[in-house]
């Protein structure tokens, strides 16, 4: 069976855009792939999270993975600072990646900029996430669109690696979704939606309530005229409507277009939030469930042990290529 690896950032609330871009697609995954899926607290950590905080977030992200429909029978679910390995294989791989490579990627620039100070684990960011897909030798690696270059950045390295120690790591491919890769702000169709908004109305969150989904939707922005019609260059804000539309009732554009020929901005927005009002109620209910159960950490400690059999094996590879460690060696001087 071949594999999927991906993972979320447990730092603040998921909204629309992770859900259709990354945690809802995951579970298309699970019947046909042997699935790792990750919260990525160490990525967390780039920026400063409060300690406080931070488990709460976690446990959150792993209940919106299990709400969204991901099966720990079929699917793997671990968070990252519970497998060592992957700030082992890290460190390892910084030291293939080069500084002019990772100078280059866009987010990285963008969440540093106007910044005068922030972390150099911001910068190397993209490496850890390298090594958590190299680790299980993912075959696809499913994400939003703003992932896109990291996943490049991981199969460049891999391959760097791999020529100068011999052939050590599986080359993975990212799998981006045709539509909904990227889920605009509500506030600004230039910008995509994103949990560090510091302006609420611009995201609309998993936990939203019908009220709140109903307020942003109403007050998000829209272009002029007052057509319905799917067209990103001249109307970007109705475009990305019509796309959580679409997303949302599975509806094709041109139906959607017919469906609301004639009338205004208005009615689209009241039966679009309808329709995420809709979408989420599911989610909402598994949610609760979930928590009331209590299963959540016994899943991560399951999955943590079967992730750490899986990745300890790869990066015992990797030591053994690059000539780490008299421990990892296989041909006889063991200290073992
Ligand atoms: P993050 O919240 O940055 O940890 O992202 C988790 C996953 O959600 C990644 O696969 C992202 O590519 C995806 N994602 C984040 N924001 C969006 C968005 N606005 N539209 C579509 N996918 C997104
Ligand atoms: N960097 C990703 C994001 O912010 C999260 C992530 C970390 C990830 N490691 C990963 C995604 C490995 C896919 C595979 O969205």
């Amino acid at each position: 069976m071949k594999r999927a690896f991906s993972g979320v950032q447990p730092s603040g609330v998921l909204h629309l855009g992770n859900y259709f871009g990354a945690i809802k697609r995951f579970t298309d995954f699970q019947d046909e792939y042997d699935c790792y899926y990750c919260i990525v607290d160490l990525h967390a950590i780039t920026v400063y999270q409060d300690p406080k905080e931070l488990p709460r977030l976690i446990n959150d992200t792993a209940l919106y993975y299990l709400a969204a429909g991901l099966d720990p029978e079929k699917s793997t679910l671990f968070v990252q600072s519970d497998v060592p390995c992957h700030a082992e294989l890290s460190w390892m791989l910084e030291c293939v990646a080069t500084f002019g490579e990772l100078s280059r990627m866009t987010q990285f620039k963008e969440k540093s900029k106007g910044n005068e100070s922030f972390s150099s684990g911001l910068f190397t960011y993209p490496v850890l996430m390298a090594a958590d897909i190299l680790l299980y030798d993912a075959d696809v690696v499913p994400v939003g669109e703003d992932q896109k270059q990291h996943v490049e950045l991981c199969r460049n390295v891999a391959q760097r690696f791999n020529s100068r120690y011999g052939e050590t790591f599986k080359i993975p491919e990212a799998i981006i979704p045709k539509f909904g890769a990227r889920i605009k702000s509500l506030q600004d169709p230039e910008k995509k939606m994103s949990k560090s908004d510091p302006n609420p109305l611009g995201y609309i969150s998993l936990s939203d309530s019908k009220d709140e989904i109903v307020n942003k939707v109403r007050r998000a922005v829209t272009d002029s005229g007052r057509e319905i019609v799917y067209s990103p260059e001249d109307k970007p804000a109705i475009a990305n409507l019509i796309t959580i539309y679409s997303l949302c009732t599975g509806l094709e554009f041109s139906e959607i277009e017919r469906e609301f020929e004639g009338r205004g901005y208005a009615d689209f927005k009241q039966a679009l939030a309808d329709a995420i009002i809709e979408a989420l109620a599911p989610i909402h209910e598994k949610y609760r469930r979930y928590a009331e159960s209590g299963m959540v950490a016994t899943i991560l400690k399951q999955g943590a042990a079967k992730a750490n059999e899986v990745s300890s094996q790869v990066l015992k590879r990797a030591k053994q290529r690059m000539g780490l460690s008299l421990l990892a060696d296989p041909v006889g001087r063991k200290l073992r």
